[in-house]
């Protein structure tokens, strides 16, 4: 079948990489939707039963930083798109093996960068048509401070600066120009790649976007990350380690809502431009833990908050960001895009997905997910 775009998906098979995969699956059945994963702990190919089967869906199982194999499969595939979300993406894991994330989020972004050129660059029509879409974080921007004073519950108020009525800490918000200034070895890792990617437009003309979303949560997430640890944790009575006093201000983004702006963005957005993705929805730690623990137990059949003493503070994690705050407005009014779910829905779903899915978190929590690849694929 002759296909009339044929994208590869970096990382699609990790937690928002698999949510783009299904989107594109279904919405271009005339596109071929390549995803493109290493398998490390946190690829999983059981993220994608429900249409590893279509006929515009093919897995590749490789390693982004394998520049000869990355330029093999564009050929191989004659692709004309990139969306690339592989990458190393939990903090903790970069604080203890900061070598991993400069490998994979900085070397593998450039082997890419690197393929694309080479091929893009040898045809006819060169970059024309073509796009290379990378992922990126709002922690690259640094962390912002929490300007409300003491005490102020959630503050559901029309913030002055972005004339919205909505939840923020404080009156400052991440832009497209905000200065780069990453704290993490994950989010120095990430600025680098985006720096990189940058790069590629300015000296090559290389027709690159990038995006920075904030904290997505959802089904199919790796149970590492907060969200998904914690709803494991309560349903198994297991201690819930809040690091430091809770007080950390994130932006939540329902994943779907993410997959849908990389969506947006890959179609209409234009080359060369920053898009910052976020929903206007800041919580404190200690805030979504407590609807987190009154959600789960309320669909157990648990008495409302019966699990609140499984709170334990423990030592803060190092050098950890306030309060992140994505300002997105750019996307809203240029192309349109909106998030589609309300906080108590989305995590309403979410609660409801992990706890239906218990199958999916043990074979994740086992170990025994990793086998899926030599049971389906291996072989073929
Ligand atoms: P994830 O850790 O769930 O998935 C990462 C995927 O990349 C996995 O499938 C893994 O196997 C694959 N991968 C890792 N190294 C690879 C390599 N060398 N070659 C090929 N594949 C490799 O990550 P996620 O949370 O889905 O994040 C996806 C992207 O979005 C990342 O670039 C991340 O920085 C960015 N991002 C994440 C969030 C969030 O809240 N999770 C928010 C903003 C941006
Ligand atoms: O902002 C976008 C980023 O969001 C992404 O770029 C990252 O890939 C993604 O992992 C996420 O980073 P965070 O560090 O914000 O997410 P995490 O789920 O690890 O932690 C969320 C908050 O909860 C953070 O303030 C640390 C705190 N936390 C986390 C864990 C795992 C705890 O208090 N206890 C925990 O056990």
């Amino acid at each position: 079948m002759d296909f009339r775009r044929r994208i590869i998906i970096t990382g699609g098979a990790g937690f928002i990489g698999s949510h783009v995969v299904r989107l594109f699956v279904n919405k271009y059945p005339d596109y071929q939707i390549i995803n493109l994963d290493k398998l490390t702990y946190a690829g999983n190919l059981a993220n994608l039963k429900d249409i590893e089967s279509a006929p515009n869906y093919v897995f590749e199982k490789a390693d982004i930083c394998d520049f000869d194999k990355m330029l093999e499969l564009f050929r191989k595939y004659n692709v004309d798109g990139i969306i690339h979300l592989a990458a190393e993406s939990h903090v903790d894991r970069s604080i203890k093996d900061p070598f991993t994330f400069a490998q994979t989020n900085v070397m593998g972004t450039l082997s890419l960068l690197q393929a694309a050129k080479l091929y893009w660059e040898s045809l006819p029509e060169k970059y024309e048509g073509k796009r290379f879409y990378h992922i990126s974080t709002d922690e690259v921007y640094g962390a912002l401070e929490m300007t409300h004073p003491e005490g102020v519950e959630a503050p559901f108020t029309t913030v002055a600066s972005t004339g919205k009525n909505h939840c923020a800490y404080g009156e400052e918000f991440f832009v497209e120009t905000t200065k780069y200034n990453p704290h993490s070895p994950y989010s120095a890792s990430k600025a680098s790649s985006d720096h990189f990617v940058r790069a590629f437009h300015d000296t090559y003309g290389m027709p690159t976007i990038v995006t920075n979303c904030s904290n997505n949560y959802g089904p199919y997430q790796f149970p590492e990350k907060l969200i998904p640890l914690f709803i494991n944790n309560i349903r198994h009575r297991k201690p819930l380690p809040v690091y430091g006093k809770g007080e950390n201000v994130r932006d939540w983004l329902y994943v779907v809502d993410h997959a849908r702006a990389i969506d947006t963005i890959f179609h209409n957005g234009k080359v060369a431009e920053t898009y910052n993705i976020g929903g206007f929805n800041e919580w404190k730690n200690i805030d979504i833990i407590k609807v987190v623990i009154n959600t789960v137990d309320r669909l157990l059949g648990r008495k409302e908050g019966e699990d609140l003493d499984l709170i334990t503070y423990v030592t803060d994690r190092l050098g950890h960001d306030a309060r992140y705050a994505i300002d997105s407005r750019k996307l809203q009014a240029e192309l349109g895009w909106e998030p589609s779910l309300q906080f108590e829905e989305g995590i309403e779903k979410t609660v409801r997905w992990y706890l239906d899915n218990e199958e999916w978190l043990e074979n994740v929590t086992s170990g025994d997910y990793q086998k899926y690849y030599d049971n389906m694929y291996k072989g073929r």
